[in-house]
């Protein structure tokens, strides 16, 4: 095979409907259905090439060389496409994030969804977007929803096949802003895949995952019909249900920092004053503030007020994964 090098773009994403917890943890099987918008602006850049000289896979990110877990896990992922491809050829893998890391914003989405789209093109594999969804599920879940376009769900799926993500609203369709909060950077957490693990030790964990689909329908139709308020009330009872679930794992984890409580009262206020605002919160202290495009300055305006705040990032939503060039 001649030596073959592709980029490919991916933005991470935000989940209204969250995943946490799986069902089967090596695949990756959430234990239920999710759904997420992609973040425009926040961009992870891969360039994977696949080189027959190279005697192992090789990691760069952000200029710098890894080893260890991070380069385990993306070997792992390769390995997966290689068997797929049926080819055994090691790739130098070249990675860059245009935001900060320690932000708290998940790198794992865009990472894993520019890696899989960048490697399958570099070995010769032409999938189709739902199998790019699927197989970028395999190196982090909420990847799968960095594949498609825009406002996007995850079917959970009951195998393996069947759990990707597709789009169920283009980018344009809503203009929405995701004021990002941040209150503390590189705070030192529990990351995903370790919490995921912990789920089913809350006792809550179950009536969260069954009242899962009624929450996906109130979701999916309030972003199809552009209800706001129905909107908003569904992503918080979620984020506030999904965090309920950490802080009853055994070990407990908690996110929130007392910051993160003041920022959600305050949101929640701007909306009872008639402002179209919602919050969210991925694992981490930084808040998620949703709004409508053409409040968006007035609400980055009132969080810099808030002294904590270190920075607000502004995102609207943004398109699914894409090659660059050959
Ligand atoms: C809280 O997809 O990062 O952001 O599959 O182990 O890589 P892994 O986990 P990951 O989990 C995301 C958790 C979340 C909620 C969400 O994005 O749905």
């Amino acid at each position: 095979m001649p030596d073959s090098k592709v980029t490919a773009i991916a933005h991470p994403n935000i989940a209204f409907i969250k995943y946490w917890g799986n069902r089967d943890d090596a695949l990756r099987l959430p234990s239920n259905g999710s759904i997420s918008m992609n973040l425009e602006g926040l961009t992870t850049t891969t360039n994977v090439r696949f080189n027959s000289l190279l005697k192992e896979d090789l990691l760069t990110l952000n200029n710098k060389k890894l080893s260890g877990p991070a380069l385990e896990r993306v070997r792992t992922f390769l390995d997966l496409i290689r068997s797929i491809a049926n080819k055994r050829i090691f790739a130098e893998v070249t990675s860059e994030n245009n935001f900060p890391t320690g932000a708290g914003i998940a790198s794992s989405a865009s990472a894993f969804a520019a890696l899989a789209m960048a490697a399958t093109k570099a070995i010769g594999l032409n999938l189709t977007e739902a199998e790019l969804s699927h197989l970028a599920r395999h190196g982090s879940g909420s990847a799968c929803r960095s594949i498609p376009d825009g406002f996007v769900e995850w079917y959970s799926g009951d195998q393996d096949e069947k759990s990707y993500a597709a789009s169920i609203a283009p980018a344009a369709s809503w203009d929405l802003v995701d004021c990002i909060a941040l209150v503390t950077i590189g705070h030192k957490e529990v990351g995903s895949t370790a919490g995921h693990r912990l789920a089913n030790t809350s006792p809550l964990q179950t009536a969260r995952v069954q009242d899962a689909p009624r929450r996906l329908d109130i979701c999916r139709s309030a972003i199809l019909k552009k209800d706001f308020q129905q909107f908003a009330e569904i992503i918080e009872l979620d984020s506030n249900l999904m965090h309920a679930v950490m802080m009853t794992s055994t070990p407990p984890l908690f996110y929130w920092e007392p910051q993160t409580l003041e920022v959600m009262r305050a949101v929640r206020n701007w909306r009872g004053q008639g402002i179209p605002v919602g919050y969210t919160l991925d694992a981490g202290p930084n808040v998620h503030v949703i709004c409508l495009s053409s409040d968006y300055e007035k609400i980055k305006h009132n969080l810099e007020q808030m002294s904590f705040i270190q920075r607000v990032i502004i995102a609207k939503p943004g398109s699914g994964a894409v090659v660059l060039s050959n």
